[in-house]
Parts: C-alpha cells; sequence; structure tokens
C-alpha cells in the first residue's frame, strides 16, 4: 500500500509517501519560521495562508520525487489534531479532496500518533511493547503502547509541556523562536552546577510532570543577574539555560526510569520536537543502561513535525481498515 502523507498542524508543512513494501520513497517539509519569527511565536492567521501557498507544489515535489502517480497512490493520510484548527483544515481539506478525485480513502491522523510512530521509520525500530514518552511544544506524556491503536496513558504534564517551557525560558533568554534548539546550543556553552533549578514533582511518587515552576524560578533567577539592558550577562545566560535544560532532562529520565519500572518494559520511545535534545538522548541512554533498558529515537529531522510520520501512521490505519467520511473533520483538542 502506498500512502501520500500530509502535515499541516502548525507551523510546519510537510508531505511525505510511504510505501509499505518499500518504505519512505520520499518527504519534503517547508518551515515557516522565518514568517513567525517576528511575532516571537506561532500567528495561526498567518500559518494558515502559508500551507495553503505551498502545500500543492510539495506535494507535487514529492510525487515526482517518489516516482509516484495518482493512480498509484492508495490513500491518502492527513493530520486531523490536535493542532490550529485553520491551519489542520488546510492539510484536511487538500487530502480530502484529492483522495476523492483519485478515489482512494482518506484517513485522519492523530499528530501525536505520528511523533510516536516516527521512530518506525528507522532502520532499527523498537518493538512493541514499550514506553513512550511523547514531549513536544503542546505535549509530555507517558503512554504504554501494546501495539499502534492501543495506547495508555501513564502520565503527562498537568501544566506546560515541555517543549513550552523551552520556549518561555528562551523568550526569557532573549533567543529567538523555536526557543528549545536555541537554549540547548546556549545551555553548551554554560557552566555546569553554577546554579542548580528545581527538579519538578521527582520526589512526588507517579508519573505526573509539572513546569511552570521551574519556568517561574527561571525567570526569577533572570531578574536577580539582570544588568541594565534587562539581561544578565552572556556568561550567565549561558548558565541559566544550562541549568534549566539540567532540571527539564533530569525531570524526564527520572519519570521514564520509573515508567519502566512500573510496567517491568525494557523498550523507550521518546518522541516529539523535544526528543531532538542531545543532553536528553545521552542522559536517557545512561540511566536506561543501567537497568538493562533501551531507548530509541527518531533521526533528527523526524523528531519535529515531518510529513513522514504521518504518511506511515495513516498507512498502518489504512492497512487496519480505518477510513473516514467524505465530510472533513479537524479537532483543536484530541486525547490520543
Ligand atoms: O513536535 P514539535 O515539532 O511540534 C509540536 O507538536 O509541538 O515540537 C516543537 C517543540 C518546540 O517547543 C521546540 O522548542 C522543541 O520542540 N524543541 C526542542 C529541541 N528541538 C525542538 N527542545 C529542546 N531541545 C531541542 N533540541
Ligand atoms: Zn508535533
Amino acid at each position: 500500500m502506498r500512502v501520500l502523507g500530509i502535515e499541516t498542524s502548525c507551523d510546519e508543512t510537510g508531505v511525505a509517501v510511504y510505501d509499505s513494501e518499500r518504505g519512505l520513497l520520499a518527504h519534503a517539509l517547508y518551515s515557516q519560521i522565518d514568517i513567525h519569527a517576528e511575532y516571537g511565536g506561532v500567528v495561526p492567521e498567518l500559518a494558515s495562508r502559508d500551507h495553503v501557498r505551498k502545500l500543492l507544489p510539495l506535494i507535487q515535489q514529492v510525487m515526482a520525487e517518489s516516482g509516484s502517480t495518482p493512480a498509484g497512490i492508495d490513500g491518502v493520510a492527513y493530520t486531523a489534531g490536535p493542532g490550529l484548527i485553520g491551519a489542520l483544515m488546510v492539510g484536511a481539506t487538500l487530502s480530502r479532496s484529492l483522495a476523492y478525485a483519485w478515489k482512494v480513502p482518506a484517513v485522519g491522523v492523530h499528530h501525536m500518533e505520528g511523533h510516536l510512530l516516527a521512530p518506525m521509520l528507522e532502520a532499527q525500530p523498537p518493538a512493541f511493547p514499550f514506553v513512550a514518552l511523547l514531549v513536544s511544544g503542546g505535549h509530555t506524556q507517558l503512554v504504554r503502547v501494546d501495539a499502534i491503536g492501543r495506547y495508555e496513558l501513564l502520565g503527562e504534564s498537568l501544566d506546560d509541556a515541555a517543549g513550552e517551557a523551552f520556549d518561555k525560558a528562551a523568550r526569557m533568554l532573549d533567543l529567538d523562536y523555536p526557543g528549545g534548539p536555541q537554549v540547548a546550543k546556549l545551555a553548551e556553552q554554560g557552566e555546569d552546577g553554577r546554579f542548580v533549578f528545581p527538579r519538578p514533582m521527582v520526589d512526588r511518587p507517579g508519573l505526573d510532570f509539572s513546569f511552570s515552576g521551574l519556568k517561574t524560578y527561571t525567570l526569577n533567577t533572570v531578574a536577580a543577574h539582570a544588568l541594565a539592558d534587562g539581561l544578565p550577562d552572556q556568561q550567565t545566560c549561558a548558565d541559566i539555560a544550562n541549568a534549566f535544560q539540567t532540571a527539564v532532562v533530569s525531570t524526564l529520565v527520572v519519570k521514564c526510569r520509573r515508567a519502566l519500572e512500573h510496567t517491568g518494559m525494557k523498550t523507550l520511545v521518546i518522541a516529539g520536537g523535544v526528543s531532538a535534545n542531545k543532553k536528553l538522548r545521552a542522559d536517557l541512554e545512561q540511566a536506561l543502561a543501567k537497568i538493562g533498558a533501551k531507548v530509541f529515537y527518531a533521526r533528527h529531522e523526524f523528531c519535529t513535525d515531518n510529513g513522514a510520520m504521518i504518511a506511515y501512521a495513516g498507512c498502518q490505519r489504512l492497512l487496519a481498515g480505518q477510513q473516514e467520511p467524505l465530510a472533513v473533520n479537524v479537532r483543536a483538542r484530541w486525547p490520543l
């Protein structure tokens, strides 16, 4: 089965063709970062408009690169939520229309299921069952995954998502949007241990997270060391970024390890934008080796939003017999 996958939930237009026999045939991504950078975050209306402009040319490109003709496509998968409604509607409407014209089924994919399954596109994919840590700009969740479509929520953030906390810390340090990679880069120049930030909720039992207290702590530390321009000196900014990243990463590591111990599983999958974080990957690898467990993640470009994960997840859903009626339904909020 060959599936065209389309992702437009936020500020990336992602398109891919996945073939269940031959694997990923082609993928392309257009990022709107430059459009939103001057506003310090995603402007929903501008996002929708740009998806409209970019989507068809990108589909044409990926169809050509994958050597596909409409007659060779067996289904169209699109992100149906969660995300920005206008942005989702662009991908959903175009996908539904293409499927109608090509007389093939369409399937709406949960964005986080896409992230969750992205590591399946790697040469050595994880085997079911496993525990997944979904860490993106909108979600921080620990999920027990027994098979595709069989998910059980083990714990989640009670307030900000980890990626959102990274983005907010970046703003406090006057770094560009999107903040996560910028904080991570600055943290490399920071001195380990100059500041020690609190690890939220690690002393409490359970698998939930909370990052809003850490955000306030970061803000207070920035304010306490601010110079005349409102920012601490460059080294202090790097030291704060380092302490912030260390606190987020150790919190995530503690909870992942606990989730594996609770479930008795030995496989952890990390997915979503924050799973691109090098310190998170390294610290998890080290901590899990001690308990004989292994961590899997997608290649860097498939950690953040992309069309390949939607094409893959959609293909699995279509193979399982799922498809959508003609009406287009998207959801801003949607539990996994
Ligand atoms: O999965 P994603 O592309 O979009 C959502 O579904 O939210 O995740 C984006 C989030 C942003 O908050 C971004 O700052 C964060 O992932 N992020 C990172 C890194 N790369 C992306 N956070 C920390 N370290 C990184 N290297
Ligand atoms: Zn995402």
